[in-house]
């Protein structure tokens, strides 16, 4: 298969890895690659970096052709930090960027496209849904900018689904943990630096006011959301559009400064005044059926995997 990967950031690098695993031909497409950043996770000597912009779609057009695409992972984005600090060419990447990828690969006949969305597509407080877990059924309302964006993005996919025959498919994914050492625009980021950073070096470590959504919540390693990846990627007779990808449960942040304290002996970490953060966890079932997915880690394998990886860049 000739695969392009949108996005080369922590979770387009880790799936272009798995994709060069077996034997696939993978083409990674970013706007700022970061090849030193992308040759920890995979061997570029194996892969084809273009630096190019998704809003471009006439060179999209043309990578396509050229390299035979049959496949695109559609991983480019701006996540939340950075979209609200950059409101109107965000709203331009992630929607209109995403919609140049639907029709760039609707007029290339391309077998099928894969995006990348998000838990925060769904209602926190349910609207009215009272089950104890989120299936994909549950109630869509996004309580963020960047939320909508991802929910638009599903609506266009299944615009050309529907209009065109253009099989496409979403993956909803849960706060992401992995080894990456580019930036991270999401709430994750900022927690790591202190909760695992800073405890590494030897420093105390303060989590003052956690964002609601890394306070309680589902959570998914970026092995797995690769591995996920792969699957929809090249699974044959989908009959769902949309999956949940996560652990399937929620951990609360004060277990997982215990599960960082295990692995980082003698590591202080003190803990602020919570807010009361109500969560449900992930139902998996139609990825298990469909996707044959399920999490190979659990956040206290994600988070052994993610320091180990912390210390031997250190050395
Ligand atoms: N990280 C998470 O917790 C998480 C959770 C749910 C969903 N997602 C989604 O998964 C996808 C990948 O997330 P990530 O954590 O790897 O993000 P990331 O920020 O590490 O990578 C995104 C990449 O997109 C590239 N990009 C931005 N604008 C572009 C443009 N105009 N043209 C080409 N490339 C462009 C960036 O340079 C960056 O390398 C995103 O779509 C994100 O919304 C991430």
């Amino acid at each position: 298969m000739s695969i392009l990967i949108t996005g080369s950031g922590l979770i387009g690098a880790q799936t272009a890895k798995l994709f060069v695993d077996k034997g696939d031909k993978v083409i990674l497409y970013d706007i700022a690659p970061r090849p030193a950043d992308i040759s920890e996770i995979v061997d570029t000597n194996k892969i084809t970096i273009v630096r190019g912009d998704i809003l471009d779609l006439p060179f999209l057009l043309s990578i396509i052709r050229e390299q035979e695409v049959d496949t695109v992972v559609h991983t480019a984005a701006l996540l939340p930090a950075a979209l609200l600090q950059n409101l109107y060419a965000g709203l331009r990447i992630n929607v209109e960027g995403f919609t140049n990828i639907l029709e760039a690969s609707r007029q290339m006949d391309v077998r099928r496209v894969v995006f990348t969305s998000t838990i925060g597509v769904y209602s926190r407080d349910g609207d009215g849904n009272t089950s104890e877990t989120m299936d994909e059924n549950f109630p869509v309302r996004p309580g963020s900018l960047y939320g909508m964006t991802k929910l638009m993005c599903e609506s266009i996919g299944s615009n050309y689904f529907n209009k065109h025959g253009l099989d496409f498919v979403a993956l909803r994914f849960a706060n992401v943990l992995g080894p990456w050492n580019g930036p991270l625009f999401t709430a994750t980021g900022p927690l790591f630096k202190e909760m695992i950073g800073k405890p590494l070096k030897g420093e105390e470590a303060k989590i003052e006011k956690p964002s609601p959504i890394v306070t309680n919540g589902e959570w998914l390693y970026s092995k797995d959301a690769a591995r996920a990846l792969l699957l929809a990627g090249k699974k044959e007779g989908l009959t769902e559009r949309f999956f949940n990808i996560g652990m399937g449960r929620v951990y609360h942040i004060s277990e997982m400064v215990e599960i960082v304290k295990d692995l980082i002996p003698g590591a202080s970490i003190s803990l602020g005044t919570l807010p009361i953060v109500p969560a449900r966890a992930y139902n998996l079932d139609r990825s298990k059926r469909e996707l044959d997915y399920s999490p190979e880690y659990d956040l206290k394998r994600a988070l052994s995997g993610y320091v180990d990886w912390l210390r031997a860049r250190a050395n």
